[in-house]
C-alpha cells in the first residue's frame, strides 16, 4: 500500500512537471482511475476520452487504455504528445481487423457506406467513412439508413447485429468479436437471475446476442453507468468488464453489482470479465511512461493522419 502511495505521490508531481493529463478508461484498474480523478484528468468511455483529449489544453495527453485510445487522441490532436503506459495494450477487435484484409472487404462492396467501430487501427479508421463508438452507433446507424444507405461494418460482429436489429438498417457484418464481452453466457444469467429476482440487467452490446435480448439496460459503459443510477433496482447483474463496477460502486454506494456469469454453470467467475489489455495499465508503466516517453509515444503517419482524422471528426461533429 506504501508502494502505491509512492507511486501516486511522483506520477502527480510528473505530471505537473510535464504538462501532462491522465486519461483513463472505465475498465482500467480503480486505482488508475482514481488517480485520474484526483488529478483533474478523465475516466470515460471511449467517446468522451477522445473528447476530452481534444480539448485538454494539457500538452501530454497520457492514455491509461488500449491502443486505438491512444491513437485516436494522436489523429484528434496530432501538436500534443501522445503517451500510453504500455503500447503492447491492443484490443482483440482491432488485431481481428487487419487493415488489407478489411480494405480488399470493402473494395468488394463499392456500394456500401463503411462504418467502422472505435475499436481499430489508424489504418482502418482510414479507410472508413464513419468511425463510431458504442455510444452512437445507433444514432449514426439510423441517420445513415435515414438516408437510403446500405452499410459495411466492422468489426464487431455482436454490436453489429444488436445496431441492425435496432434500427433495420442494411448492414454487411465484418467477423470480429472481443475476447471480453464473448465470454458471458445467456443460460448462466437466466440462473443467476432468478436468485435475484429484482436485479436488472445491464449489458455493452460487444456481448452475443442472446446476452443482449436480456437486457434491461443496453450501452456503451457510460451509459450503463447511467443506467445503474436511473434505474429503481437496487441491484444490477453487469455484463461487462469489471473495471466499471469503481465507478458505479462510488456513484451508487447503496446499490450492489454484481458480475455477469462468464461460465457455464452458473456460477460468477469473480475475475473472468476483464481485459487483459485494460490490465496492462499499473502505476508502474505510468510512471515509465512519464519519466522516459520513448516506446510510449504514439506516433501515427502523417498521411493515414490525414485520412483517418475525416470519419473521426465527421463522429465528434455528428456526436455534437
Ligand atoms: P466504450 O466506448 O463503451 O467505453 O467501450 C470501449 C470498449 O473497449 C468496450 O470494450
Ligand atoms: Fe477490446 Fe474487448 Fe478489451 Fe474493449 S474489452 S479493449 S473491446 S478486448
Amino acid at each position: 500500500h506504501d508502494d502505491k502511495a509512492a507511486y501516486k505521490a511522483r506520477i502527480k508531481t510528473l505530471l505537473q512537471q510535464k504538462n501532462a493529463v491522465l486519461v483513463a478508461h472505465y475498465y482500467t484498474d480503480p486505482e488508475i482511475q482514481a488517480l485520474a480523478e484526483e488529478t483533474g484528468g478523465c475516466v470515460s468511455d471511449s467517446l468522451e476520452m477522445a473528447r476530452f483529449g481534444n480539448q485538454h489544453p494539457a500538452k501530454t495527453l497520457l492514455v491509461a487504455g488500449v491502443k486505438f485510445m491512444g491513437e485516436t487522441a494522436k489523429i484528434l490532436t496530432p501538436e500534443k504528445t501522445v503517451i500510453m503506459p504500455t503500447l503492447e495494450a491492443t484490443c482483440s477487435l482491432d488485431l481481428g481487423c487487419p487493415a488489407a484484409e478489411f480494405s480488399a472487404f470493402c473494395d468488394a462492396h463499392p456500394d456500401r457506406v463503411v462504418v467502422v467501430y472505435a475499436n481499430t487501427s489508424a489504418a482502418v479508421k482510414a479507410r472508413a467513412d464513419w468511425v463510431v463508438t458504442s455510444s452512437i452507433a445507433l444514432d449514426v446507424v439510423d441517420y445513415l439508413d435515414s438516408q437510403g444507405k446500405k452499410i459495411l461494418w466492422g468489426p464487431d460482429k455482436h454490436l453489429g447485429v444488436y445496431v441492425q436489429k435496432q434500427t433495420g438498417a442494411d448492414m454487411l457484418l465484418w467477423n470480429g468479436a472481443c475476447i471480453v464481452h464473448d465470454e458471458f453466457k445467456a443460460k448462466a444469467l437466466i440462473e443467476l437471475k432468478k436468485q435475484y429476482p429484482t436485479a436488472a440487467i445491464l449489458v455493452h452490446p460487444e456481448s452475443p446476442d442472446s446476452v443482449v435480448q436480456l437486457a434491461d439496460a443496453v450501452g456503451s459503459t457510460s451509459q450503463l453507468i447511467k443506467a445503474s443510477q436511473t434505474l429503481p433496482n437496487d441491484i444490477f447483474i453487469v455484463a461487462t468488464d469489471r473495471g466499471i463496477f469503481y465507478k458505479m460502486q462510488q456513484l451508487m454506494p447503496n446499490k450492489t453489482f454484481m458480475e455477469a456469469p462468464t461460465g457455464g454453470n452458473g456460477a460468477t467467475c469473480r475475475s473472468c470479465a476483464h481485459c487483459p489489455w485494460m490490465a496492462m495499465n499499473g502505476l508502474k508503466a505510468i510512471e515509465e511512461a512519464l519519466l522516459e516517453p520513448t516506446g510510449h509515444e504514439i506516433f501515427v503517419d502523417a498521411q493515414l493522419r490525414e485520412r483517418a482524422l475525416l470519419p473521426l471528426d465527421r463522429m465528434l461533429n455528428f456526436a455534437k
